[in-house]
């Protein structure tokens, strides 16, 4: 995204010193860039878009229409999905608090329900006797040891035969059915995703004999990125493809001798690999000062902004200048307006800085506007540039009386 000082400043006199930008049509050439990747190897695939990643209401609408999933984890992300007008039959319900209300409402609509624990299936037990005449599906979470994971928390676990258990207590259920199997694991290089396939398939054979109508490998995809980020992981970054073939290819040879209709539908649950560079977001320098060998630029914006659960991160960033008068560059510290005395968006620049300037961050897209508490500032707008040079709002600036609203005053 190219923008120029001129512009950036008539964006922030009219919606503030600090806002973001959204790219939707980014974000759809990504959704179909990562599904094409799986479908050109395995049709059935299908996406299932993680809220809780940005749930800003228009990427969620994008997903819908494509006819993706929307993968929820708490009420807030049901609710938001059926005021949009997702089918229920198009909500995955993940994690592991789902209340009881919405655990029945789930049921009864038809979503899907993914079982996170065995207590968890004796609520959906409760729920369903009354219901006797009706038939009911639900998936299960698998929990199981991967490489460079120390202890994964969610699902049944499948070593201890929890998971045999869980097969036992449902098959006892006339009106109950095991429809499918998930896993997710927060590893993102391709030997996890080879292990998870395998030990997924594993369990569609051993446990199922192969007669299940989904697989649903979650998410941990990288998203695209630049060079100088692809650094910072420590690790090669798999494309969409490489997942792909890592992925689809197993499965398909693991269902090659079915019919397409008795084949599983294979479902993924990308957040960050298609909203994370989708967003950026756009502060103003405040004030330079020099402290030791450095020079500070504090912004109008926080590290809570951007990668507010990554210490170790540094996003890309460009300096916007107005007039680069001065000629010698230093080394900066660029810093957050918190009281925070390590939120910092960058450890070290070398070059200009110079108060009234903006600093534009890229890649902001995933777990920041969803985690970005009401710490010190509210936080800023999202708008989207369109092509006709106007200006869509999708998130106006939080005021005070937003963030006190729920208090006694
Ligand atoms: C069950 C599940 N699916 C999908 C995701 C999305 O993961 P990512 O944003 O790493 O792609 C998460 C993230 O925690 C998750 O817990």
């Amino acid at each position: 995204m190219n923008l120029n000082f001129e512009k950036i400043k008539m964006i922030s006199q009219e919606y503030g010193d600090s806002f973001y930008i959204l790219d939707s049509e980014k974000f759809i050439k990504n959704y179909n860039k990562l599904l094409n990747s799986f479908t050109n190897i395995y049709p059935k695939t299908s996406v299932g878009y993680s809220y809780k990643t940005n749930y800003i209401p228009k990427l969620c609408s994008i997903v819908n229409n494509l006819g993706g999933y929307a993968e929820v984890v708490s009420q807030m992300e049901r609710e938001l999905a059926l005021n949009l007008g997702v089918n229920p039959s198009k909500i995955i319900f993940n994690g592991p608090y789902k209340q009881y209300n919405d655990i029945k409402d789930s049921l009864l609509s038809g979503s899907r329900i993914h079982v996170d624990s065995l207590s968890e299936l004796d609520v959906i037990i409760q729920i369903i006797k009354k219901y006797k005449d009706q038939k009911f599906k639900i998936g299960v979470r698998c929990n199981f040891e991967i490489s460079n994971l120390k202890i994964s928390r969610f699902g049944i676990s499948v070593e201890n035969g929890d998971l045999t258990s869980f097969i036992k207590k449902v098959d006892k259920i006339d009106n109950l059915k095991i429809s499918g199997i998930h896993c997710h694991f927060p590893n993102r290089d391709l030997i996890s995703f080879q292990e998870r396939v395998d030990k997924m398939l594993e369990i569609s054979q051993k446990y199922f004999n192969n007669d299940i109508e989904f697989i649903d490998i979650g998410g941990g995809f990288f998203s695209n990125m630049s060079d100088e980020l692809k650094k910072q992981f420590g690790s090669d970054v798999p494309s969409f493809k490489d997942y792909a073939e890592t992925v689809a290819s197993k499965i398909n040879s693991a269902f090659s001798s079915l019919d397409e209709y008795q084949r599983p539908e294979l479902i993924i649950e990308p957040g960050s690999a298609i909203v994370a560079d989708t967003m950026f977001f756009v502060a103003e320098v405040i004030s330079i000062k020099q402290i030791n060998k450095y020079k500070i630029a504090t912004i109008s914006g926080s590290k809570f902004n951007i990668t507010p659960q990554s210490e170790s991160i540094n996003l890309p960033f460009k300096i916007i200048s107005k007039t680069n008068v001065s000629k010698n560059t230093n080394k900066y510290l660029i810093a957050g307006y918190t009281c925070i005395e390590s939120d910092y968006l960058s450890n070290e620049y070398v070059g200009i800085i110079k108060e009234g300037d903006y600093i534009f961050f890229e890649n902001v897209g995933s777990y920041s506007i969803v985690l970005k508490p009401p710490f010190i500032h509210t936080n800023s707008p999202v708008i989207e540039l369109k092509q006709d040079n106007t200006i869509e709002i999708l998130k106006i600036k939080e005021e005070t009386k937003h963030i006190f609203k729920t208090y006694k005053l």
